[in-house]
This record gives structure tokens, sequence and C-alpha cells, in this order.
């Protein structure tokens, strides 16, 4: 058993990263197992986490096992989850009540919980003294051990806890389960050196660790091979791509050789504003394969909450940065995150958030209340503000947010812009995709443009979407 430690999470060690290519492996034993079994896994948070899911589901085939979407028919349930707020919380404990029931009906049930939940001290006790029939507990460092802990369970019946607060070493080799045939994520690095006080990112996925470029490079162009038209390329930070390698190699150059692949689409997210050099506004610019679209956390229009709030970045910086973007990136889209509520932001403060939204008029924005985090330098914070003034904040904002994503929208309106066909939409009887700049287009249905970048005209503009219909000739 091996317990989380908040206290040793948030050390940086000096030790080399290595990288290790054998260290993922199914037992002999375990190769068989799930052959007429399934399984079905639960995803919660980033994108990071979906794609941790994507390497689960693999691990989970290599066994044999078969995927469901629901937990009724499963041998084994999988709680991949998130701790960036409060609410994550609620969502995967309101799950562990539905699977205790089913686990009361049917015997053998296999239960395992992973992801940045599992990486908590309080969560890792919570699970040992009050859920001890969750069978496995691993942390974000180490599911590809899961075969070994499955394995265990089997054999002992108790429960597997392994959750290490020390980063490990950067696996590759781990095989991958991707939900699309045309998009992919992939992670450049791991972990978040950054310590925003509000964080808790920095504690559950560790020390940053950059995959070496030419281990990244070979998974795009295996994805160019086999057909794919889109990569994200996927970090809590990933403008600080390469610092911790030495090689004098940064997110300028991965963007560069990663667009010269020749794959039709290059996006990436998440960009810490602090680290966005000129060169790879540059190069953004210059390879039309790399997406106008950026994905730009604001969090606080404040100086002094910025300050507070460890961001490195002044109001001013922020937008000189923005409008550089702007400037030199034809028809770029940006997008942002915003915390409201931090503790002590004063009325005042928070105008000056909506101000800088009415000023930059985001294409969209992910808009949060703040939660405190346990262990964070902001929970020691003190937050005067009452609940009720967040959220009238939280909609005042929102109000502004939907009004510049809709004027945005109407932008299109006429047009004809290029979207990557995905599959089904949520709206009966249409097709869904995304522009280069990453807006939702739903389009009429015309099957065989599914998996194809096509020329589609926008007929209707919305809030959170566009309507489009397939260009003649396509
Ligand atoms: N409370 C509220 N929002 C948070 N975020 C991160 N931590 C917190 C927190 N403690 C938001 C930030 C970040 C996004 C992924 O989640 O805006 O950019
Ligand atoms: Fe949630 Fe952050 Fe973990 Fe992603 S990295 S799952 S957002 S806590």
């Amino acid at each position: 058993m091996n317990l989380p430690n908040i206290k040793e999470a948030r050390k940086r060690s000096e030790k080399e990263v290595l990288v290790k290519r054998d260290e993922y492996r199914v037992p002999l034993e375990m190769k068989k197992q799930g052959v007429g079994k399934y399984y079905c896994i639960y995803t919660y948070g980033c994108q990071m986490n979906v794609h941790d899911s994507e390497n689960i589901k693999a691990i989970m085939e290599e066994m044999g096992y078969s995927l469901l979407e629901e937990m009724d028919e499963a041998d084994v349930i999988i709680l991949n989850t998130c701790a960036i707020r409060e609410n994550a919380h609620n969502k995967v404990h309101g799950m562990l009540g539905r699977i205790k029931h089913l686990k009361e009906t049917k015997e053998g049930v296999i239960t395992v919980f992973c992801g940045c939940m599992a990486q908590e001290e309080g969560i890792a006790l919570e699970l040992k003294e009050k859920f001890p029939w969750v069978d496995i507990v691993m942390g974000t460092h180490n599911f590809h051990k899961l075969p070994f802990y499955l394995e265990n369970t089997l054999k002992t019946k108790k429960q597997e806890m392994e959750v290490f607060s020390v980063e490990g070493d950067v696996i590759e080799g781990i095989p991958v389960k991707r939900d699309s045939r045309y998009k992919a994520w992939i992670n450049i690095m791991y972990g978040c050196d950054k310590f925003c006080t509000y964080c808790i990112v920095p504690y559950t996925r560790g020390r940053q660790r950059s995959r070496l470029p030419e281990d990244i490079l070979r998974e795009v162009n295996d994805l160019v091979s086999d057909g794919y038209l889109e990569v994200t390329l996927l970090g809590q930070n990933v403008n600080a791509y390469g610092k911790d390698l030495d090689l004098g190699y940064g997110m300028a150059d991965l963007l560069r050789d990663v667009a010269k692949t020749g794959i039709e689409r290059v996006r990436f997210v998440t960009s810490h504003p602090w680290d966005f050099t000129d060169e790879m506004i540059e190069v953004i610019a210059l390879y039309k394969n790399i997406m106008p679209y950026i994905h730009l956390p604001l969090q606080s229009g404040s100086t002094r909450i910025l300050e507070k709030m460890g961001r490195k970045y002044t109001r001013d910086e922020y937008r000189r940065l923005f409008y550089k973007i702007k400037e030199m990136i034809p028809n770029v889209a940006i997008t942002t995150d915003i915390i409201v509520g931090f503790p002590g932001e004063t009325e005042e403060e928070f105008m000056e958030t909506l101000d800088l939204v009415d000023e930059l008029k985001y294409d969209l924005a992910y808009t949060f209340i703040y939660s405190k985090r346990e262990g964070t330098p902001a929970s020691c914070f003190e937050d005067d503000t009452s609940e009720e003034v967040k959220k009238e904040r939280l909609q005042r904002l929102n109000e502004k947010i939907n009004q510049y994503a809709r004027e945005n929208n109407e932008k299109y309106l006429g047009k004809v812009v290029k979207v990557l066909v995905e599959g089904e939409s949520d709206k009966p009887g249409k097709l869904m995709g995304y522009t280069d700049t990453m807006k939702l287009v739903n389009i009429d249905n015309k099957k065989d443009v599914i998996g194809k970048i096509i020329d589609v005209k926008i007929t209707e503009a919305k809030t959170w979407s566009l309507d489009g219909e397939v260009v003649d000739g396509e």
C-alpha cells in the first residue's frame, strides 16, 4: 500500500527524469483474463484525463476485456477522476454510491479508482477507511501498472492502493485505443511547475517532464500514416515544453517539426501567457496547418489578484500578448479561462475583469467560481466574499461572455469555412465538426463526408455553435 502525501507532492527533486520504454507490460497470466468479460470507464476532467482513459482502455483490451458504455453488466468499473474543483468531487461521490449498490446485487465486480482525485491525501484516506470495497486505487503516475494491480486484487481480494506523490519517469510504450479515427491527442509533457496558488494540478500531476521530441514526432508520423487528420498536443503548460530537457529545443521547434510532418491540422492546449514567445507566434502564423486557435487563460483582469494567484503577468502584459497574437495570426480565435471570487477579490477588481472581457471580446470563455483546494497556498487565504456574491459575479460575467461568443459567431454568417467532419451531431439528423478556429458546426447530413475536411457555408450563428450546409461539389 502506498498513500499520497501533499508535502511530498509539493517538492521538486533535481533527479534526472528517465525515459522508460519497457516499464509497461501485461503479465502472462493476465493476457486472457478479460476474455468474455466487460469493463466500463467514466472519465472526468480535462483532455489529459480523456487521453489517459484512451490508454487505460487499450490496457484493458490487451487483457481481453471488452468496452461497455454503462456499468450494469460490467465486470470492471473504472472511475478516472478529476480534482480541479469541488464539483468534480461531488460527481465522483455520487458514482461511488451507484457502484456500491451494484456490487451488493452482483458478485465479483471490480472497482478501479484513478486520476487526479486519487492523488489527494484526504481522498485516499477516505477510500481506505470509508470505501474499502473499492478494489484498486492507483495514481496518475502509475496507471500503466493496472494489469498487476488487477492480478493482485483477483488473488488477494484485498484493496490495492498505490499512489506515488513523487512523480515517476516518462513512460513510453503504453498502448492507446483512440476514441476517434480522425483526430488524436498526444501528450507532449506531464506535470506542471507553475504552482498557481489556487491550483491542485502541480500536486496531482507532479513535476514537469517533457517527452523527447523524437518520440512525439514518431507518434505524429504514425498517425499521419494511419490517416489521421488532426493532432492536439497536450500539456498543462505546453509553452514550457522542453525547458526541462536542456536540448535547446522548445515549443516553437516542436510546433514547426509537427507541422512539417504534413498532418492536416495541429492544435495545442493549454498555453500559459508567461511562456508564450514571439517565435511561437511566428511559427503558428507561418504554417497553414497550425490552427489559428489559441486558448489563453486569463484567470483575472486585476493585476493585484493575478499576483495573489501567482500568475506572473499583469493585466497589461496579458493585453499586449493578446493584441500581438491577434495582429500576427490572421483570423485567430482566442478563448480563455476565468475564475471569479478568488479569495479577497473586491467588486472593483471583479469589474476590472468585466472591463477586460469587454475590451478583448473573447470567442469563448470557460468561467468558474473559485473552489478551495486543500493543500494549495490559496486555501489559507482569507476569503470574506459570500457564495451568493460569487454566484452573482459568475452570472454577470457569463452574460458578457455569451454576448461576445454570439457576436464572434455572427461574423461567420454567409462565409465558407473548412470543417473536419467528425460524425453525427447531438442535433438529430445532423453531422458535426470543427472549423480551424475551433467553432462547432452542425451541418446537414451527408454521410460520405465524415472523416473529411470539407467546405461548409455558415447559415446560422448561435452562442455555442454554428449551423451550416455542405458546399456543392463536396
Ligand atoms: N477553482 C476554480 N477554478 C479553477 N481552475 C483551476 N483551479 C481552480 C480552482 N481551484 C480553473 C482555471 C484553469 C481551469 C482548467 O480550471 O481557470 O485554467
Ligand atoms: Fe482535472 Fe487538472 Fe487533473 Fe485534468 S489535470 S483531470 S483538470 S485536476
